[in-house]
């Protein structure tokens, strides 16, 4: 009952058409709290994440470290006057210079992971003085205008057209498509090194250290897209490490505020900085570096490093992808394929139907899953880096029974 007259006001205050659709999905719990990968809702039952909030969620809901952190900040100030010296924002901006890979060392402070990549594309045609991006079909890269206009999925697009100009698609894994068209009039090559909501894609190995090397032939700046990668999620704290490569900018959110706070940030390279040094307000946000947010980004870094979550995710993330690839070889017409890197796994299935059907047997077993936004086909398993090696026996156990089902009304079917 108490669900249902929250839908209710989702219809009436928020957005009428989001609301039929969580009636349809039979969505039925009220988030209140959390503890590692559990969600713990109003009336106390508990819901094992691996959805991770999208992303949000690599050190756990509530990390108790990054909570006690933010009280202690918020007792102190949590917004900046922005006329004096900001501490917090400086010392997370030396950390991350720190631990990026290579010579990135400044970092610009924004909200969300759209702001970074919108404001990694501006840096980029400011740097470059020149307009043309190169992006793939299938990314996610944000839904303000100019994140919206490298993204690849029409659904999203088209209702907004027109975008911004002079970015060109090309499909994503395939080196070969930019080379056919980067040249020196291209400002910037932007790609995510898994792409995420396209469906958990992992390109070539070659396909990142190429794409730098085309860049650096025509002075194109390379933008990776770290905003679902970034943070441990496939085994190393940035995905561009598997690659061994350096972007000229790296765009961050999520994870990075701990699983407590909005943050985003760009971090650049000294030679892709250089447009701040004429114009230091060519591009700022008013609550962009704000001490609460830093102070606690920073401690999500430190509880990251210091709990070793990117070498879990690399652990546990093998372990559950054998497991899963045992469960594709016994359900086939179900599971059509399972890959990922670390704890960035899809599990892809016939049809967005089968996917809905898998999602809500999951969910009626505590289990909390959702697709990709930009690939229906593909159910993303991205649970926080603190979930046990027993919870994702639980996550299998679960799968397999959900798998039962689905596949016996898979068959039913078949037979009418
Ligand atoms: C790779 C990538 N970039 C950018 C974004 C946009 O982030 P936000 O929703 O914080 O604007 C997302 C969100 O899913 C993402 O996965």
């Amino acid at each position: 009952m108490d669900a249902e007259e929250l839908i209710a006001r989702y219809e009436r205050y928020v957005n009428p058409g989001l609301a039929r659709a969580l009636r349809f999905m039979g969505l039925n719990a009220i988030e209140k709290t959390g503890h590692g990968a559990v969600v713990v809702t109003e009336d106390g039952e508990e819901y094992l994440d691996c959805a991770g909030g999208y992303g949000v969620f690599v050190q756990g809901y509530q990390n108790p470290q990054i909570v006690a952190k933010a009280h202690a900040q918020l007792d102190e100030l949590a917004m900046s006057s922005r006329i004096l010296l900001n501490r917090p924002m400086v010392d997370l901006a030396e950390e991350l210079a720190r631990i990026t890979p290579g010579d990135l060392q400044y970092s610009f402070f924004c909200n969300s992971g759209t702001e970074a990549v919108e404001a990694a594309l501006k840096f980029a045609r400011i740097q470059t003085g020149r307009t043309r991006i190169i992006a793939t079909y299938g990314a996610f890269h944000g839904k303000t205008m100019g994140s919206l206009s490298a993204s690849g999925r029409d659904t999203y697009r088209i209702p907004f057209e027109p975008l911004v100009p002079d970015i060109i698609h090309v499909p994503y894994g395939d080196a070969e498509a930019i080379a056919g068209i980067i040249d020196n009039n291209t400002a910037a090559v932007i790609v995510e090194p898994i792409q995420g909501e396209g469906g958990v894609i992992v390109p070539p190995d070659d396909y990142l250290p190429r794409i730098r090397e085309m860049c650096d032939q025509t002075g194109a700046l390379l933008i990776a897209d770290e905003v679902q990668t970034g943070i441990g999620r496939t085994g190393r704290m940035f995905a561009v490490e598997h690659a061994g490569i350096v972007p000229d900018y790296l765009c961050l959110a999520k994870a990075l505020g701990g699983g407590i706070i909005p943050i985003g940030a760009v971090v650049g390279r000294p030679s892709a900085w250089t447009f701040f040094d004429s114009s230091p307000l060519i591009h700022t946000s008013t609550f962009g570096g704000n001490p609460l947010a830093c102070a606690i980004a920073k401690e999500a870094l430190r509880v990251t490093i210091e709990e070793e979550l990117p070498q879990r995710a690399a652990t546990l993330g093998s372990h559950f992808l054998s497991q899963l690839q045992g469960l594709q070889k016994r359900y086939p017409q179900v599971i059509t394929d399972v890959r990922g890197r670390g704890l960035m796994i899809g599990i892809e299935v016939p049809n967005a139907g089968v996917g809905g059907a898998l999602i809500s047997e999951l969910f009626q077993r505590h289990i909390l899953a959702v697709y990709t936004l930009n690939n229906e086909k593909v159910i993303r398993m991205i649970p926080p880096l603190v979930i046990t090696r027993q919870q994702l026996d639980q996550v299998i156990e679960a799968l397999g029974e959900s798998l039962d089902t689905v596949q016996n009304i898979l068959e039913d079917l078949l037979e009418d």
